[in-house]
Parts: structure tokens; C-alpha cells; sequence
């Protein structure tokens, strides 16, 4: 399957993206997780990312685009992915959509994530996250067992630059138009699921995993 997670910032896509792929055998791409990683190595790609990233806007397509259709290439792609942050924009979706048609593939779902707007802000600055493994942590709403240590792997954990207040709201300003030009996109394309975003992290993905169940068994019938 590939498999698309849509939301705002803070929705949960990363949250809910870890523990999905796992459970469908897919591989999760984050683009934001790529541009991170870039910045942290210091490659050019990374530096001019930062720029953007920093500022709550998005990355310009030329540099997106091909860096996301070079990894859906790689062999690990092969049997299924879970992009978490990508597309953003028009462009970015049709030459995913191209890249993949080019290997007989294509977005089987994309699921919207929606939250009320209001509850995004006290998830994203309440975020720590771990800069070994990419666990997710909530200073409220999923603490640690040990205060500033990832549970998974024990490294120190850190919050993201672009969590502080005012980025937040760049992000969200940057972000809410063209979430829901994508959701027309693929509305168009009887791709869309919208589900519920709020609640407990475990009913969000009861949620998810039941739309995932029933296109699966809608792509098996037919
Ligand atoms: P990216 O890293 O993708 O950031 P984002 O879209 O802003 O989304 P987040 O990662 O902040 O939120 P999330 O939905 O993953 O939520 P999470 O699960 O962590 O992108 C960063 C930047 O990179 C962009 O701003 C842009 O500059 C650039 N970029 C990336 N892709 C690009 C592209 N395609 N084109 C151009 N530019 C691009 O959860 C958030 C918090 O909430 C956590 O603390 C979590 O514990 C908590 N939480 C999760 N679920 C729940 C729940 N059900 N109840 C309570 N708390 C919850
Ligand atoms: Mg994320
Ligand atoms: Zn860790």
C-alpha cells in the first residue's frame, strides 16, 4: 500500500505514522524528519531547508520534490510506504503521483488528520522528541517514564526549534491553505478519508486503522 497522512501542524501524523507503518509493513517518510536530519549533518541541503523551516515556511518544491521521489526509489520503498508531511503542494502531488505510475503504483488512501486548530498549539509546544530513534513525547499528555530521557533508546530528548509560539502560528498561517487544496486533490481522486484527530492517541488510531482496514478489503475485492 501507499499511503498518505494529512494534517496541520501537530495533528499527529508522526505519532500515528510510527506506529501505522509498523503494523502494515510500510516504510514511514517524513520529509520534515529528512530536512531535519540534513540540518543536524550540516549538508547544503540542509542549511537551505533550515532557512525555510525556521520561519514556518515551506521548503521550495525543487529542493522537496526530488529529494522525496529519490527516496520512494530506494529498494526499502518498494513494499509499501507512509508519507507523513508530504505532499504539501499541487506540484509535489502530481509528480508523486507520476513517480509513481512510473512503477505501477499509486496512493491507495490519504488520510486526513483533523484537530480544531485551538489544540494544536498546546501539543506542539508541549512536544520533546528524541533525536536518535524519533519517538514522540508530550510533556503532559505522554511523559516519559524518566524525565527528559526517550524511553526507547535513553538519549536525551529535545524540542524542535519551529515549536516555539510565534513559529507555531507561522506554521499553522502557512500550512492551512494548502491542506485544504490538498484535500480537494485527492477528494477529486475518491482518495480522501477524514478522521477524527482528537482524543486519546489510541483512539485516533482505532480510528485510522479502520479506514486503512476498509480500503484494503475495497482493493482486494476488486
Ligand atoms: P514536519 O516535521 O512535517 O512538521 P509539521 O507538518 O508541522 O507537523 P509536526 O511534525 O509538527 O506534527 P505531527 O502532525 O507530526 O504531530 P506529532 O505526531 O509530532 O515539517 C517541518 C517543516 O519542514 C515544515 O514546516 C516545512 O518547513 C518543512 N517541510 C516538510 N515537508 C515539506 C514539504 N513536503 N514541502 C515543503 N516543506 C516541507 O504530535 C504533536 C504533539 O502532539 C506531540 O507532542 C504528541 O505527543 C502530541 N499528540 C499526538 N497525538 C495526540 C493526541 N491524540 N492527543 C494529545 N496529544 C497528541
Ligand atoms: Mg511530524
Ligand atoms: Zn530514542
Amino acid at each position: 500500500m501507499q499511503l498518505i497522512l494529512l494534517g496541520l501542524p501537530g495533528a499527529g501524523k508522526g505519532t500515528q505514522a510510527q506506529l501505522l507503518a509498523q503494523r502494515q509493513g510500510l516504510l514511514h517518510i517524513s520529509t520534515g524528519d529528512m530536512f531535519r536530519q540534513a540540518a543536524a549533518e550540516g549538508t547544503d541541503l540542509g542549511k537551505r531547508a533550515q532557512e525555510y523551516m525556521s520561519r514556518g515556511e515551506l521548503v521550495p518544491d525543487e529542493v522537496t520534490i526530488g529529494m522525496l521521489l529519490d527516496r520512494i526509489q530506494r529498494p526499502d520503498a518498494a513494499a509499501g510506504i507512509m508519507l507523513d508531511g508530504f505532499p504539501r503542494t499541487i506540484p509535489q502531488a502530481e509528480a508523486l503521483d507520476a513517480a509513481l505510475a512510473n512503477q505501477n503504483r499509486a496512493i491507495d488512501a490519504v488520510l486526513y488528520i483533523k484537530v480544531p486548530e485551538d489544540l494544536l498549539m498546546a501539543r506542539l509546544t508541549g512536544r520533546w522528541s528524541c533525536p536518535n530513534c524519533g519517538a514522540i513525547y508530550h510533556e503532559l499528555t505522554s511523559p516519559p517514564a524518566a524525565k527528559g530521557k526517550c524511553d526507547r533508546c535513553g538519549a536525551d530528548l529535545t524540542q524542535r526549534a519551529d515549536d516555539r509560539p510565534d513559529t507555531v502560528r507561522a506554521r499553522l498561517d502557512t500550512n492551512r491553505t494548502w491542506t485544504e487544496a490538498l484535500a480537494d486533490y485527492y477528494e477529486k481522486q475518491g482518495k480522501l478519508h477524514a478522521v477524527d484527530g482528537a482524543g486519546e492517541p489510541d483512539q485516533v488510531t482505532a480510528r485510522l486503522t479502520a479506514e486503512i482496514d476498509a480500503v484494503s478489503a475495497a482493493g482486494e475485492k476488486a
